[in-house]
Protein backbone atom coordinates (compact mmCIF):
# COMPACT_ATOMS: atom_id res chain seq x y z
CA UNK A 1 0.00 0.00 0.00
CA UNK A 2 1.49 3.40 -1.17
CA UNK A 3 2.40 5.69 1.96
CA UNK A 4 0.84 8.72 2.45
CA UNK A 5 3.53 10.64 2.80
CA UNK A 6 6.99 10.41 4.62
CA UNK A 7 7.50 12.97 7.39
CA UNK A 8 10.41 13.75 9.70
CA UNK A 9 9.69 15.11 12.97
CA UNK A 10 11.90 16.78 15.11
CA UNK A 11 11.85 17.41 19.24
CA UNK A 12 14.03 17.30 21.70
CA UNK A 13 11.11 16.89 24.44
CA UNK A 14 10.49 13.13 23.95
CA UNK A 15 6.88 13.65 25.31
CA UNK A 16 6.10 16.14 22.36
CA UNK A 17 8.25 13.80 19.63
CA UNK A 18 5.99 10.74 21.01
CA UNK A 19 2.38 12.48 20.76
CA UNK A 20 3.48 14.05 17.41
CA UNK A 21 4.72 10.66 15.91
CA UNK A 22 1.83 9.47 17.32
CA UNK A 23 -0.76 11.64 15.69
CA UNK A 24 0.76 10.94 12.42
CA UNK A 25 1.26 7.35 12.58
CA UNK A 26 -2.45 7.23 13.35
CA UNK A 27 -3.21 8.65 10.40
CA UNK A 28 -1.05 7.05 8.26
CA UNK A 29 2.22 8.52 7.43
CA UNK A 30 5.35 6.93 8.19
CA UNK A 31 7.53 8.81 10.61
CA UNK A 32 11.03 8.75 11.53
CA UNK A 33 12.03 10.80 14.42
CA UNK A 34 14.92 13.11 15.67
CA UNK A 35 15.43 14.48 19.02
CA UNK A 36 18.26 16.95 18.26
CA UNK A 37 19.15 18.98 15.33
CA UNK A 38 22.23 17.26 14.66
CA UNK A 39 20.26 14.03 14.15
CA UNK A 40 17.84 15.90 12.13
CA UNK A 41 20.29 17.03 9.37
CA UNK A 42 22.03 13.57 9.03
CA UNK A 43 18.52 11.89 9.19
CA UNK A 44 17.14 14.14 6.57
CA UNK A 45 20.35 13.56 4.58
CA UNK A 46 20.71 10.47 4.46
CA UNK A 47 17.08 9.68 2.96
CA UNK A 48 15.19 12.59 1.86
CA UNK A 49 11.73 12.85 3.55
CA UNK A 50 8.56 14.32 1.92
CA UNK A 51 8.34 16.73 4.51
CA UNK A 52 9.86 17.94 8.15
CA UNK A 53 8.06 18.83 11.21
CA UNK A 54 10.45 20.44 13.26
CA UNK A 55 10.83 21.95 16.38
CA UNK A 56 12.44 25.63 17.25
CA UNK A 57 14.39 25.73 20.45
CA UNK A 58 16.50 22.89 21.10
CA UNK A 59 20.20 22.40 22.71
CA UNK A 60 23.14 22.38 19.99
CA UNK A 61 22.04 23.19 16.83
CA UNK A 62 18.55 25.03 16.94
CA UNK A 63 15.28 24.31 14.33
CA UNK A 64 16.41 27.78 12.40
CA UNK A 65 19.78 26.55 11.54
CA UNK A 66 18.32 23.02 11.01
CA UNK A 67 16.48 24.81 8.34
CA UNK A 68 19.34 26.68 7.08
CA UNK A 69 21.12 23.18 6.55
CA UNK A 70 18.58 21.70 4.91
CA UNK A 71 18.30 24.56 2.47
CA UNK A 72 21.73 24.44 1.26
CA UNK A 73 22.00 21.05 0.67
CA UNK A 74 21.09 20.13 -2.71
CA UNK A 75 19.07 17.08 -1.71
CA UNK A 76 17.03 18.60 0.75
CA UNK A 77 16.85 22.14 -0.29
CA UNK A 78 13.09 21.69 -1.98
CA UNK A 79 11.97 20.10 1.13
CA UNK A 80 9.31 21.59 2.74
CA UNK A 81 9.62 22.42 6.58
CA UNK A 82 7.27 23.37 8.96
CA UNK A 83 8.33 25.23 12.36
CA UNK A 84 6.38 23.55 15.49
CA UNK A 85 7.04 25.76 18.19
CA UNK A 86 5.67 27.34 21.98
CA UNK A 87 7.43 30.68 20.80
CA UNK A 88 4.40 32.12 19.07
CA UNK A 89 5.34 35.78 18.92
CA UNK A 90 5.49 37.10 15.16
CA UNK A 91 9.28 38.14 15.25
CA UNK A 92 10.03 34.59 15.80
CA UNK A 93 7.21 33.35 12.67
CA UNK A 94 9.21 35.67 10.63
CA UNK A 95 12.59 34.74 11.21
CA UNK A 96 11.43 31.05 10.46
CA UNK A 97 9.73 32.02 7.23
CA UNK A 98 12.71 33.91 6.70
CA UNK A 99 14.96 30.71 6.94
CA UNK A 100 12.68 28.75 4.11
CA UNK A 101 10.10 27.21 6.40
CA UNK A 102 6.91 26.93 4.36
CA UNK A 103 4.90 27.24 7.89
CA UNK A 104 4.31 27.15 11.45
CA UNK A 105 2.42 25.46 13.91
CA UNK A 106 2.21 27.27 17.37
CA UNK A 107 2.75 24.61 20.54
CA UNK A 108 0.15 22.82 22.08
CA UNK A 109 -1.52 22.41 18.36
CA UNK A 110 -4.58 21.46 17.28
CA UNK A 111 -4.28 17.59 15.90
CA UNK A 112 -6.67 18.76 12.83
CA UNK A 113 -5.06 21.71 12.28
CA UNK A 114 -1.57 19.97 12.23
CA UNK A 115 -2.99 17.29 9.53
CA UNK A 116 -4.57 19.89 7.88
CA UNK A 117 -1.05 21.87 7.28
CA UNK A 118 0.63 18.45 6.82
CA UNK A 119 -1.79 17.39 3.86
CA UNK A 120 -1.74 20.60 2.21
CA UNK A 121 1.85 21.12 1.92
CA UNK A 122 2.56 17.57 1.59
CA UNK A 123 0.19 17.82 -1.57
CA UNK A 124 1.75 20.90 -2.71
CA UNK A 125 5.27 19.14 -2.66
CA UNK A 126 4.03 16.25 -4.44
CA UNK A 127 2.71 18.87 -7.23
CA UNK A 128 5.58 20.64 -7.43
CA UNK A 129 7.83 17.77 -7.86
CA UNK A 130 5.58 16.16 -10.37
CA UNK A 131 5.82 19.66 -12.15
CA UNK A 132 9.62 19.65 -12.15
CA UNK A 133 9.66 15.93 -13.80
CA UNK A 134 6.75 17.14 -16.50
CA UNK A 135 9.77 20.39 -17.34
CA UNK A 136 12.38 17.87 -17.46
CA UNK A 137 10.66 15.42 -19.21
CA UNK A 138 9.38 17.81 -21.99
CA UNK A 139 12.82 19.32 -22.39
CA UNK A 140 14.43 16.10 -22.60
CA UNK A 141 11.60 15.12 -25.82
CA UNK A 142 12.01 18.37 -27.69
CA UNK A 143 15.88 18.02 -27.19
CA UNK A 144 15.52 15.07 -28.47
CA UNK A 145 13.12 16.15 -31.47
CA UNK A 146 15.00 18.51 -31.96
CA UNK A 147 18.40 16.38 -32.85
CA UNK A 148 16.01 14.11 -34.85
CA UNK A 149 15.39 17.31 -37.19
CA UNK A 150 19.07 18.24 -37.59
CA UNK A 151 19.96 14.70 -38.31
CA UNK A 152 17.60 14.51 -41.22
CA UNK A 153 17.90 17.84 -42.44
CA UNK A 154 21.61 16.92 -42.85
CA UNK A 155 20.89 13.83 -44.69
CA UNK A 156 18.65 15.55 -47.00
CA UNK A 157 21.70 17.98 -47.59
CA UNK A 158 23.64 14.87 -48.26
CA UNK A 159 21.80 13.31 -50.41
CA UNK A 160 20.97 16.71 -52.41
CA UNK A 161 24.67 16.65 -52.72
CA UNK A 162 25.31 12.84 -54.04
CA UNK A 163 22.38 13.68 -56.80
CA UNK A 164 24.56 16.89 -58.32
CA UNK A 165 27.88 14.39 -58.10
CA UNK A 166 26.47 11.58 -59.11
CA UNK A 167 25.84 13.40 -62.56
CA UNK A 168 29.31 15.21 -62.66
CA UNK A 169 31.46 12.41 -61.82
CA UNK A 170 34.70 14.67 -62.50
CA UNK A 171 33.37 16.84 -59.51
CA UNK A 172 32.67 14.03 -57.30
CA UNK A 173 33.93 15.01 -53.83
CA UNK A 174 34.27 18.69 -55.19
CA UNK A 175 31.98 20.27 -52.47
CA UNK A 176 32.88 18.00 -49.64
CA UNK A 177 36.54 19.08 -50.09
CA UNK A 178 35.11 22.84 -50.55
CA UNK A 179 33.71 22.51 -47.22
CA UNK A 180 36.82 20.69 -45.53
CA UNK A 181 38.94 23.69 -46.42
CA UNK A 182 36.43 26.68 -46.11
CA UNK A 183 35.92 25.15 -42.62
CA UNK A 184 39.75 25.21 -42.09
CA UNK A 185 39.63 29.11 -43.42
CA UNK A 186 36.75 29.90 -40.86
CA UNK A 187 38.28 28.95 -37.65
CA UNK A 188 41.55 30.41 -38.46
CA UNK A 189 39.32 33.67 -38.84
CA UNK A 190 37.63 32.71 -35.82
CA UNK A 191 33.74 32.53 -36.50
CA UNK A 192 31.65 30.95 -34.45
CA UNK A 193 30.70 27.03 -34.30
CA UNK A 194 27.48 28.17 -35.24
CA UNK A 195 28.49 30.21 -38.66
CA UNK A 196 30.86 27.27 -39.65
CA UNK A 197 28.28 24.82 -39.30
CA UNK A 198 26.12 26.69 -41.79
CA UNK A 199 29.42 27.48 -43.86
CA UNK A 200 30.24 23.77 -43.97
CA UNK A 201 26.31 22.62 -45.06
CA UNK A 202 26.50 25.29 -47.68
CA UNK A 203 29.90 23.82 -48.88
CA UNK A 204 28.35 20.76 -49.32
CA UNK A 205 25.36 22.00 -51.49
CA UNK A 206 27.31 24.77 -53.44
CA UNK A 207 26.86 23.84 -56.45
CA UNK A 208 23.63 22.10 -56.58
CA UNK A 209 22.73 23.88 -59.52
CA UNK A 210 24.43 22.20 -61.71
CA UNK A 211 21.73 19.54 -61.61
CA UNK A 212 20.28 21.85 -64.69
CA UNK A 213 22.79 21.90 -66.81
CA UNK A 214 23.36 19.13 -69.46
CA UNK A 215 26.18 16.37 -68.19
CA UNK A 216 27.78 16.75 -71.64
CA UNK A 217 28.82 20.01 -70.52
CA UNK A 218 29.81 19.52 -67.42
CA UNK A 219 32.28 16.91 -68.05
CA UNK A 220 33.75 18.40 -71.58
CA UNK A 221 37.39 18.48 -71.77
CA UNK A 222 38.74 21.44 -73.29
CA UNK A 223 37.16 25.41 -73.35
CA UNK A 224 33.45 26.16 -73.44
CA UNK A 225 31.62 27.99 -75.30
CA UNK A 226 29.94 31.24 -74.97
CA UNK A 227 26.94 29.79 -74.78
CA UNK A 228 27.73 26.91 -72.69
CA UNK A 229 29.73 29.15 -70.01
CA UNK A 230 26.05 31.23 -69.65
CA UNK A 231 24.42 28.17 -69.17
CA UNK A 232 27.48 27.62 -66.64
CA UNK A 233 27.33 30.82 -64.89
CA UNK A 234 23.16 30.39 -63.95
CA UNK A 235 23.73 27.40 -61.31
CA UNK A 236 24.38 29.19 -58.06
CA UNK A 237 20.57 31.13 -59.12
CA UNK A 238 19.44 27.41 -59.39
CA UNK A 239 21.18 26.57 -56.39
CA UNK A 240 19.28 28.90 -54.25
CA UNK A 241 16.21 28.44 -55.48
CA UNK A 242 16.56 24.38 -54.67
CA UNK A 243 17.80 25.74 -51.50
CA UNK A 244 15.64 28.46 -50.25
CA UNK A 245 12.68 25.95 -50.04
CA UNK A 246 14.61 24.80 -47.10
CA UNK A 247 13.82 26.19 -43.85
CA UNK A 248 17.65 26.55 -42.36
CA UNK A 249 18.75 28.15 -39.53
CA UNK A 250 20.90 30.13 -41.84
CA UNK A 251 21.04 31.94 -44.58
CA UNK A 252 22.42 28.87 -46.81
CA UNK A 253 20.48 29.83 -50.11
CA UNK A 254 22.08 33.10 -50.43
CA UNK A 255 25.25 32.27 -49.55
CA UNK A 256 25.18 29.68 -52.58
CA UNK A 257 23.87 32.44 -54.20
CA UNK A 258 26.57 34.54 -54.25
CA UNK A 259 29.68 32.01 -54.40
CA UNK A 260 30.96 33.19 -57.22
CA UNK A 261 30.74 36.90 -57.09
CA UNK A 262 33.81 38.79 -56.51
CA UNK A 263 34.82 41.67 -54.69
CA UNK A 264 35.36 43.45 -57.65
CA UNK A 265 32.23 43.01 -58.69
CA UNK A 266 33.57 40.52 -62.14
CA UNK A 267 32.13 37.60 -60.43
CA UNK A 268 28.23 36.17 -61.82
CA UNK A 269 25.57 35.89 -61.85
CA UNK A 270 24.68 39.79 -60.06
CA UNK A 271 27.96 41.25 -60.01
CA UNK A 272 27.82 42.06 -56.71
CA UNK A 273 30.77 44.14 -54.91
CA UNK A 274 32.83 44.38 -51.23
CA UNK A 275 30.25 44.18 -48.32
CA UNK A 276 27.09 43.38 -50.55
CA UNK A 277 29.00 39.65 -50.32
CA UNK A 278 28.08 37.83 -47.08
CA UNK A 279 31.38 36.78 -45.79
CA UNK A 280 30.24 33.09 -45.71
CA UNK A 281 29.95 33.51 -49.88
CA UNK A 282 33.43 35.37 -49.91
CA UNK A 283 34.81 31.62 -47.78
CA UNK A 284 33.01 29.55 -50.34
CA UNK A 285 34.58 31.12 -53.55
CA UNK A 286 38.17 31.27 -51.92
CA UNK A 287 38.13 27.51 -51.02
CA UNK A 288 36.04 26.37 -54.32
CA UNK A 289 38.88 27.83 -56.09
CA UNK A 290 41.77 26.55 -54.42
CA UNK A 291 40.56 22.78 -54.40
CA UNK A 292 39.44 23.34 -58.01
CA UNK A 293 42.74 24.69 -59.37
CA UNK A 294 44.81 21.82 -57.16
CA UNK A 295 42.66 18.89 -58.12
CA UNK A 296 42.60 17.12 -61.16
CA UNK A 297 40.60 17.53 -63.73
CA UNK A 298 39.61 15.29 -67.12
CA UNK A 299 41.21 17.60 -68.84
CA UNK A 300 44.50 18.96 -66.71
CA UNK A 301 46.06 17.53 -64.41
CA UNK A 302 45.87 19.04 -60.81
CA UNK A 303 47.87 22.29 -61.53
CA UNK A 304 49.04 21.70 -57.38
CA UNK A 305 47.81 23.65 -54.33
CA UNK A 306 51.05 26.37 -54.69
CA UNK A 307 49.68 27.31 -58.45
CA UNK A 308 45.93 27.98 -56.41
CA UNK A 309 48.02 29.84 -53.58
CA UNK A 310 49.58 32.23 -55.97
CA UNK A 311 46.13 32.78 -57.67
CA UNK A 312 44.23 33.94 -55.18
CA UNK A 313 47.11 35.90 -53.57
CA UNK A 314 47.37 37.62 -56.67
CA UNK A 315 43.75 39.09 -56.64
CA UNK A 316 43.81 39.75 -53.08
CA UNK A 317 41.88 41.82 -51.95
CA UNK A 318 40.97 42.79 -55.63
CA UNK A 319 38.71 39.87 -56.33
CA UNK A 320 38.88 37.68 -52.73
CA UNK A 321 38.41 39.11 -49.61
CA UNK A 322 42.00 39.89 -47.83
CA UNK A 323 41.45 38.54 -44.35
CA UNK A 324 40.00 35.39 -46.24
CA UNK A 325 42.69 34.80 -48.48
CA UNK A 326 45.74 35.65 -45.94
CA UNK A 327 44.12 32.85 -43.43
CA UNK A 328 44.04 30.36 -46.40
CA UNK A 329 47.69 31.68 -46.76
CA UNK A 330 48.90 31.40 -43.06
CA UNK A 331 46.91 27.60 -43.03
CA UNK A 332 48.71 26.10 -46.00
CA UNK A 333 52.05 28.23 -46.26
CA UNK A 334 52.91 28.16 -42.53
CA UNK A 335 50.56 25.75 -40.32
CA UNK A 336 51.04 22.48 -42.35
CA UNK A 337 47.35 22.42 -43.44
CA UNK A 338 46.83 20.01 -46.81
CA UNK A 339 44.61 18.97 -48.91
CA UNK A 340 42.62 15.36 -48.79
CA UNK A 341 44.48 13.08 -50.90
CA UNK A 342 42.15 12.66 -53.83
CA UNK A 343 41.86 9.46 -55.68
CA UNK A 344 40.67 9.17 -59.02
CA UNK A 345 37.22 9.65 -58.74
FE1 LIG B 1 30.15 26.76 -58.34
Amino acid sequence: MPTMGHILAVDDTPASLRLLTDILKAEGYEVRSAINGELAVHAAMAHPPELVLLDVSMPGIDGFEVCARLKAAPSTRELPVIFVSSLSDTQEKLRGFEHGAVDYVTKPFQRDELLARVRTHLELHRLRHRLTEMVEERTRSLRESELKLKSSLLESIMAIAATVEMRDPYTAGHQRRVAQIAEAIARELGLSDKQVEGLILACVVHDVGKVKIPAEILSKPGRLSHLEFELIKQHPQDGSDILKEIDFPWPIADFVMQHHERLDGSGYPSGLKGDQIMLEARIISVADVIEAMASHRPYRPGLGIQAALKEIESKRGIAFDADVVDAASRLFRDKGYQLEVIGHD
